[in-house]
């Protein structure tokens, strides 16, 4: 059942650190060829650049996800040095913490505009690359917090990750005749740099691990497998779903 992407492209978003960081990581140890973004220039080359001196293949493209210019530079680009984009993983995101009544319209429409629209806009660039090949794979990581559980002082967060399950299925439907199966993961509480301040505090901790049945929190590299399970040849009949990775914290 080992997933080989050998000959194959993935393109991985946000991935100088933390989540997109182990997707890019498990992806190039399957064989396939990363393309590495990140709107962070330093942390896209610093991952790139360990997966070329461990054997792989990678290229660090340092766009914003949220700019339409920028992202179809980014596609052109990696069509023009790899040839082709077989998987596609909107994982970029960013989660700023306000109680709503403080929220500004810059921070509501920035977090919107990074994690919905910038999943639209490499869909949507990707997607063309793909219709053309007739065949791919895109998964959207989105959240517990945007299916089932509300997460205190991120109303604009939740809102995002909410719209990316919707936007999961109606492309799923639109991408299956040709050929492209569209999934989201939703993680629960993983240990990245995202949530490094809510882990320093005890309280919260103790708190996370009471709800979580396995009783740990999860590692990147949990999400990943996923992300590779649902990419590969053994998930050929899933799409539309929204897979929960999140040590049983949501249950259907
Ligand atoms: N860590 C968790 O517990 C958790 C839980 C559920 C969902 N998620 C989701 O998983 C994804 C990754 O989370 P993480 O914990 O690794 O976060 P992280 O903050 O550690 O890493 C996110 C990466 O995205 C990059 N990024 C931010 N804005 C960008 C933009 N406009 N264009 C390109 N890159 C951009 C950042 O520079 C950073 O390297 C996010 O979508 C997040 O919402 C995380």
């Amino acid at each position: 059942m080992r997933e080989d992407f050998g000959g194959q492209v993935a393109l991985v978003t946000g991935a100088g650190r933390g989540i997109g960081e182990a997707i890019a990581i498990a992806f190039a140890g399957a064989g396939a060829a990363v393309i590495v973004n990140d709107i962070n220039g330093r942390a896209a080359r610093r991952v790139a650049e360990g997966i070329v001196a461990g054997g792989g293949q990678a290229l660090a493209l340092p766009f914003d996800v949220a700019n339409e210019t920028a992202v179809g530079a980014m596609v052109q680009m990696a069509v023009e040095e790899l040839g082709q984009i077989d998987i596609l993983v909107n994982n970029a995101g960013i989660e700023p913490k306000s109680p709503l009544l403080e929220t500004s319209l810059y921070a509501w429409e920035r977090t919107l505009a990074v994690n919905l629209t910038g999943t639209f806009l490499c869909s949507r660039a990707v997607g063309r690359v793909m219709y053309e090949q007739g065949r791919g794979a895109i998964i959207n990581i989105a959240s517990i917090a945007g299916h089932r559980i509300p997460l205190p002082d991120r109303a604009a967060y939740c809102a995002s990750k909410a719209g990316i399950v919707g936007f999961t299925r109606e492309c799923a439907r639109e991408f299956a005749p040709h050929g492209i199966r569209v999934n989201a993961v939703c993680p629960g509480v993983i240990e990245t740099p995202m949530t490094a301040e809510a882990r320093s505090d005890p309280k919260i901790m103790r708190k996370w691990l009471d709800d979580i049945p396995v009783g740990r929190l999860g590692r990147p590299e949990d999400v990943a497998s996923m992300v590779l399970f649902l990419c590969s040849g053994n998930a050929g009949y899933v799409t539309g779903q929204a897979i929960h990775v999140d040590g049983g914290k949501v249950m259907a």
